[in-house]
């Protein structure tokens, strides 16, 4: 009966978010705007991070009540030593059937296989352009496009299904969105395009900035005709395309345009284990300290149950309301994850 847990609008505990790590190597204007994500940035204490015996205890727990998909994410995830180790713990969890991790690519070519051997078959890396100009104008000059090519096809050398995220920004890097598309075309990998967020307190969000699922699609469709897909899964964030006749996929992730609260069945834990239902929100549960106050398993499930069932985020389907109250205070998608 566990594993049909709902939250207070119906939606069920499905997948589950792991951040290992706050910190990255990029700064993302979107993300860790380097203005603001300078040399003084106060980074969680690695006395503070969850151990990967820890995590893998929560996953155990969060699999228990429904959890089938889990995702790692950052910061950036391969920063964090031994990461393999803990897809190892992690792909051994009874009722997971998905363990997959989101980089930003750089460290990809050097670790792929490795991740490869400790059982990950796939992975979705950010690339925000092909030109090395605006690839480093969205990274803040951190990385070329090259080292993260070398990353995704080393992925799939060793075997991983890469699927490629690309966060579209008015005006930045709106005039890849087609070249992206006739490059990825044929390649195998999924690219995903994905309408900029207003995620944090710091990356300057303005709906003008968004370019719409809607354009994205007409501007690759009017050179390339494209028809729709139906969804693989319930609660899958992209909505699926493919170019006419093929079998050859795209994406795209509209949570402003199109958002899809209704169906979101994802919890989110920080690096030092604080359990978020929403991307959005504002305030989370410590896990962390029950753990260390020596909580057994059964403690810890029943505050996860109560936390999901009386969960009623729905940000994005109530975005227009919140941006004109903008004093409401977000968590960091560096610290979450996405
Ligand atoms: P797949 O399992 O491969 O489909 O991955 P995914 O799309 O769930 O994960 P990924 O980390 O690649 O995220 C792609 C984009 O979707 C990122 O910009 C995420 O922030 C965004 N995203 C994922 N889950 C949610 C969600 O629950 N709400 C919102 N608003 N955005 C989300
Ligand atoms: N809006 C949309 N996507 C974002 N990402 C990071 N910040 C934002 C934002 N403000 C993307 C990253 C990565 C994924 C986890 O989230 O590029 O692909
Ligand atoms: Fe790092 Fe990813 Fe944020 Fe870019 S979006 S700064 S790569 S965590
Ligand atoms: Fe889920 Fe919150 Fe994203 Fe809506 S905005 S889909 S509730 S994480």
């Amino acid at each position: 009966q566990n594993s049909k847990m709902t939250d207070a609008l119906k939606r069920p505990l499905r997948d589950l978010r792991i951040s290992v790590t706050d910190r990255c190597n990029f700064r993302c204007r979107y993300c860790m705007p380097k203005e603001l994500f300078g040399p003084d940035h106060l980074f969680l204490p690695k006395d503070q991070l969850l151990g990967f015996e820890e995590i893998a205890r929560l996953a155990r727990i969060f699999a228990s009540l429904g959890v089938e998909k889990i995702r790692i994410t950052g910061g950036e995830p391969l920063l964090r030593k031994e990461l393999p180790n803990l897809i190892r713990m992690l792909r051994s969890i009874e009722g997971v059937n998905d363990v997959t991790l989101t980089t930003n690519g750089s460290l990809l070519a050097k670790y792929a296989e490795e991740l490869k051997n400790a059982g990950l078959q796939r992975i979705n890396v950010s690339l925000d352009s092909i030109d090395e100009n605006r690839f480093g104008q969205m990274n803040g000059g951190r990385c070329d496009v090259r080292t993260v090519m070398e990353g995704i096809d080393a992925a799939s050398k060793a075997g991983m299904k890469v699927k490629v995220n690309m966060v579209v920004i008015r005006g930045i890097n709106d005039q890849d969105i087609v070249p992206m598309a006739r490059f990825f075309r044929g390649t195998g990998h999924i690219l995903r395009y994905i309408e900029f967020m207003d995620v944090g307190n710091s990356n300057g969000w303005n709906l003008k900035h968004v370019v719409s699922k809607q354009e994205i699609i007409e501007r690759i469709h009017a050179e390339m005709p494209l028809e729709r897909m139906r969804s693989e899964y319930l609660g899958e964030v992209a909505d699926r395309y493919r170019y006419e006749g093929t079998d050859e996929e795209i994406g795209v992730i509209s949570s402003v345009t199109d958002s899809f609260c209704s169906t979101c069945t994802r919890a989110r834990l920080s690096a030092d284990g604080f359990l978020y239902t929403c991307l959005f929100a504002s305030q989370g549960t410590d896990l962390r300290s029950l753990i260390h106050s020596g909580a057994e398993d059964e403690e810890i499930r029943r505050l996860i149950m109560g936390v999901w069932g009386s969960r009623r985020d729905r940000y994005s389907d109530e975005r227009l309301l919140h941006t004109k109250n903008p004093e409401k205070k977000k968590i960091e998608m560096s610290y979450i994850g996405g």
